[in-house]
């Protein structure tokens, strides 16, 4: 969630490269932020409350240091002001941390008895004194890093510095993901890649439990006291992929990116009429029921893929939110299978969801986006979306991947069942082809998306309604527009709408209604009629197929039909851009939306 790297280098070029680091990572997190220098002689921490500017305007980018840590802060422990920031300080360590210390309350009464005192709210302050109390009876930093694993409880990727060491940089990693960029004469920590992906190719990822000394020429990986061999890896992704290529925002770049999404996430399962799509991916057909398992949007496409999956594959599928899940009586099969959807692959909630899981013995299957992130590495099975880097905080293009991959898991279900007829594989063939040129005539509605912005911006309260898949749909439209656009929102299934929420409706009330099943269509339409003769503002996203309420939409949004298996990839285009147009006309910060973060590492 906060973001931190580190450097350390044969140029005095760090403060530049830590700030650098810092703007390339401000997505992660961004109510405070530090950094930590050595120069003349000692480090030397700067921080600030705010934006990633505030620091920077305190900075001298000229200071000339070698070897450095920056973070950007997500509030945790402790408010967000300059006295939480990190870096921290006490006695001679000075550390960045990403994640949560669950013992941090003991360890700080013990240490204040052993005679430290604490000038902040933080657990990361109780680091770096229990640091300073192990190496005052050890005076060896790399032992103290080893030990200071046993005392941790929680999550930590940690940046290190020892006043008595100023040509290295530690480095200790647990439940929280942590990078080394390696090159030559100079090497970098991140805690995720967009740091250093300008710097360097080659990465080493620290596994759990590991720790790292890393000098300008040479980086050095321990566990439990051995050193390990480098597993030097690249990056899968290039600069250019992570800049916004002339949009004006991420989220905007993301949203127009999903007909490529699409095609880069099916077509290798689409060869050879499907040929590819039974032998590429596992055997569910052992599976007797299925239970889905992951948080916020991914928790969405779970329910989309819940309706595709029982529907076309007739297969029970269960669909529960990783946080809830985690503290539950556990009920799972013996044949479940555990399905857990993740865009980062790092989400503290999904992750702890699939060791259960796993502990319980059931077979996992991850659907992650992130390639080698945690839960891909956990997972028994794992299907990669393509959506590659996903920088805005609001998920969409990794979202619409989750979801083709879903319709791709029913469906390779399906035809393993011999339950579909060749007759309609042929048209779901030629529906495929077409959807990303679909995708693109969505994409350039624009007009219509600023249109229906503008009519329902000075309402405090928009209603999503939908049934079965349309619901799954409204459950995500009503999240993007109240995450980016502040406005509250509610998605209810059409039909429940009349047992209580229905009181709510008022003259003018924005209704989003989402109408793509044909076979439940006439029922939400009834709805429909209901929310309208209450004064409801209808906005109708539909189909050809369903679209006999055109005289009840205020504003109607058609779009293509396709195979009802693929049919939502085209429906969450317009949700996506009315959330946008909605946020970007009241002026909210789009792609960093307040007190949200990327990739939810704390649980
Ligand atoms: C919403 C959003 C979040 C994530 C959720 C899970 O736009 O992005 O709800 O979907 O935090 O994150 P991942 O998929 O990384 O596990």
């Amino acid at each position: 969630m906060c973001g931190i790297v580190g450097y350390v280098g044969n140029d005095d070029n760090c403060v530049r490269v830590l700030i650098n680091g810092l703007k390339r990572l401000d997505y992660r997190g961004y109510d405070s932020s530090g950094i930590a220098y050595f120069n003349n002689g000692k480090f030397n921490i700067i921080k600030e409350e705010g934006k990633l500017t505030n620091l920077i305007s305190k900075v001298n980018l000229d200071s000339k240091s070698n070897i450095g840590i920056g973070h950007t802060r997500w509030a945790t422990h402790g408010a967000a002001n300059k006295q939480n920031a990190h870096p921290h300080k006490m006695g001679k360590f000075t550390i960045v941390h990403n994640g949560i210390i669950e013992n941090y309350d003991e360890l700080k009464k013990d240490l204040i008895k052993k005679g430290y005192k604490f000038k902040s709210d933080t657990d990361t302050e109780v680091i770096s004194a229990l640091l300073d109390y192990l190496y005052s009876k050890e005076n060896d930093v790399l032992k103290v890093v080893q030990k200071l694993n046993f005392f941790l409880k929680g999550s930590y990727a940690l940046g290190i510095l020892c006043d008595d060491d100023k040509d290295a940089l530690y480095a200790l990693k647990k439940n929280s993901p942590l990078i080394i960029g390696v090159s030559d004469g100079k090497n970098y920590i991140a805690s995720d890649v967009p740091a250093i992906l300008n710097k360097t190719k080659k990465y080493v990822a620290l596994e759990d439990d590991c720790y790292a000394k890393i000098t300008k020429d040479d980086v050095k990986i321990f566990k439990d006291g051995k050193n390990l061999d480098l597993n030097v890896k690249e990056f899968e992704y290039d600069d250019a992929s992570i800049s916004k290529q002339g949009y004006e925002h991420f989220m905007l770049k993301e949203i127009n990116e999903q007909p490529e999404v699409f095609k880069k996430t099916t077509n290798p399962y689409l060869k050879n009429n499907f040929e590819w799509l039974l032998k590429k991916m596992p055997d569910f057909t052992k599976y007797k029921c299925i239970r889905i398992v992951a948080c916020g949007s991914a928790t969405h496409a779970g329910l989309i893929g819940k309706q595709m999956i029982e529907k076309y594959a007739n297969c029970e599928v269960n669909v529960e939110t990783a946080s809830e899940f985690r503290y539950r009586k556990q009920f799972l099969k013996d044949d479940e299978l555990v399905i857990v959807i993740s865009q980062s692959g790092e989400t503290a909630d999904t992750l702890e969801a699939l060791k259960i899981a796993k502990d319980n013995g059931n077979d996992t299957l991850g659907i992650i986006n992130e390639k080698g992130s945690t839960i891909a590495r956990e997972a028994k099975m794992v299907l990669y979306t393509e959506a590659g880097k996903e920088i805005a905080v609001a998920t969409t293009k990794a979202y619409s991947a989750q979801v083709a991959m879903l319709s791709l898991i029913a469906l390779n279900l399906s035809l393993k069942k011999d339950l579909i007829d060749k007759k309609e594989i042929k048209e779901l063939l030629k529906d495929v082809k077409k959807i990303p040129d679909y995708m693109q005539e969505l994409l350039s509605n624009k007009e219509l998306y600023r249109k229906i912005a503008n009519d329902i911006k000075d309402y405090n309260d928009v209603f999503f309604i939908g049934r079965e898949v349309d619901y799954a749909l409204a459950q995500e439209g009503s999240l993007k527009l109240k995450e980016i656009s502040y406005t509250h929102s509610e998605a209810y299934a059409a039909g429940e709408l009349k047992h209580g929420t229905i009181s709510l409706i008022d003259e003018g009330t924005p209704v989003v209604a989402i109408v793509t099943d044909d076979e439940i269509a006439p029922k939400t339409i009834s709805n429909i009629k209901e929310v309208k003769s209450r004064g409801a503002h209808v906005i109708g996203i539909t189909n050809d197929s369903c679209s006999d309420a055109s005289d009840y939409y205020d504003e109607l949004i058609k779009i293509p039909k396709v195979n009802d298996l693929f049919q939502p990839l085209l429906a969450i285009i317009p949700l996506q851009m009315i959330a946008y147009e909605l946020a970007k006309l009241k002026g909210c910060n789009i792609d960093k939306p307040k007190n949200l973060a990327k990739s939810v590492t704390v649980e």
